[in-house]
């Protein structure tokens, strides 16, 4: 099977960089500085030991049909959600570099290497800093990504493309979210577990999980089988200014990701996310990561 970009199975480390770009200049010199990211990322590897930085190159829909390296049947570009109060926007962009690893200095410096030598060609659209919170868990304090597919095989089963041409790539969905913890923290911990539909000190579902609580909206099951995607979604911000969760998952199909966003938009049946009474989207996006393989063709 062709190979997976390395940062999609592993576990997420605890600090990311989410970095959305738009294509300005000269297209080709920009492909080959995102083949050369993997290569930058093993010379970091090699020189500090104990980083464990990884990281995965995707493009956005117009961007990647320029290639002109086929595209997966299902790839679509986000469409605008919502109505009224809770909507969530379509905000592009044609290159999406993910990083991780186990220090927040080599993400950034492994950022302005790779722009470095093509700071002409692209514009940053969004350049968030990801860090783990506490226990691993989202700033309104419940923990995020108890549901996560755990081990190698189940993680590969959900982000990887099987089979065809574009085995061993994955979709990626982004969303970047601002919450309102003022407003979410004059909830008391009973009202906050009906909005998440889990417990708040150890993460276990509830018994009757409300129907528009989070997990209720994401929790889908079509003929009998969950839809699952794979989770590398940490908490960014800064106290004083905006903070809140980047949402960034990994799947080997886009049906997944419209499901739970319908579902959470109120497109499927009306209800709404209680959870987005409390945080907004500020970007969305889709994006395609090839595989290595597919990558260095380019
Ligand atoms: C579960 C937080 C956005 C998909 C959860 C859980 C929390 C959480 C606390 C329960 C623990 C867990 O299983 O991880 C948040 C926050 C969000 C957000 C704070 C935005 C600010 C999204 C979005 C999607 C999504 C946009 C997908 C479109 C899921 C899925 C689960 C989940 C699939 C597991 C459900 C299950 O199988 O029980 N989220 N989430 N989340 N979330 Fe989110």
């Amino acid at each position: 099977m062709a190979t997976a970009q390395p940062l999609i199975l592993p576990e997420a480390g605890p600090f990311a960089l989410y970095v959305v770009m738009k294509a300005t200049g000269d297209t080709k010199a920009l492909v080959e500085r995102c083949q050369q990211v993997h290569s930058l990322v093993d010379e970091i590897n090699s020189q500090q030991p104990g980083a464990e930085l990884r990281a995965s190159i995707a493009f956005g829909k117009a961007f990647w049909t320029s290639l002109e390296k086929g595209s997966p049947a299902e790839f679509e570009d986000f469409a605008p959600l919502g109505e009224g109060e809770v909507t969530a926007p379509a905000t592009g962009g044609d290159v999406l570099l993910h990083l991780n690893s186990s220090r927040h200095d080599l993400n950034f410096y492994l950022l302005r290497q790779f722009i470095s030598p093509i700071a002409e060609h692209v514009e940053v659209l969004d350049e968030t800093y990801g860090f783990k919170y506490l226990d691993s868990r989202d700033m309104t304090d419940f923990v995020d990504g108890t549901e996560n597919p755990k081990t190698l095989e189940a993680r590969q089963d959900v982000a990887l493309i099987k089979e065809g041409d574009f085995a061993g790539g994955s979709f990626v969905m982004l969303q970047r979210f601002v919450h309102n913890l003022p407003a979410w923290n004059r909830l008391n911990i009973q009202a906050q577990e009906k909005v998440v539909g889990r417990t708040k000190p150890d993460s276990i579902e509830l018994e009757d999980v409300p129907a528009a609580s989070h997990v209720g909206r994401v929790d889908i099951k079509e003929e009998g089988k969950g839809l699952k995607i794979v989770r590398h979604s940490l908490p960014y911000g800064s106290v004083s200014g905006d903070h809140g969760l980047l949402f960034i998952a990994y799947c080997h199909t886009q049906h997944n990701f419209r499901a739970m966003l319908e579902s959470m938009y109120g497109h499927t049946d009306g209800k709404t996310d209680q959870l987005l009474r409390f945080t907004t989207a500020v970007t969305g996006a889709y994006f395609f990561a090839p595989s290595v393989e597919m990558l260095n063709s380019l």
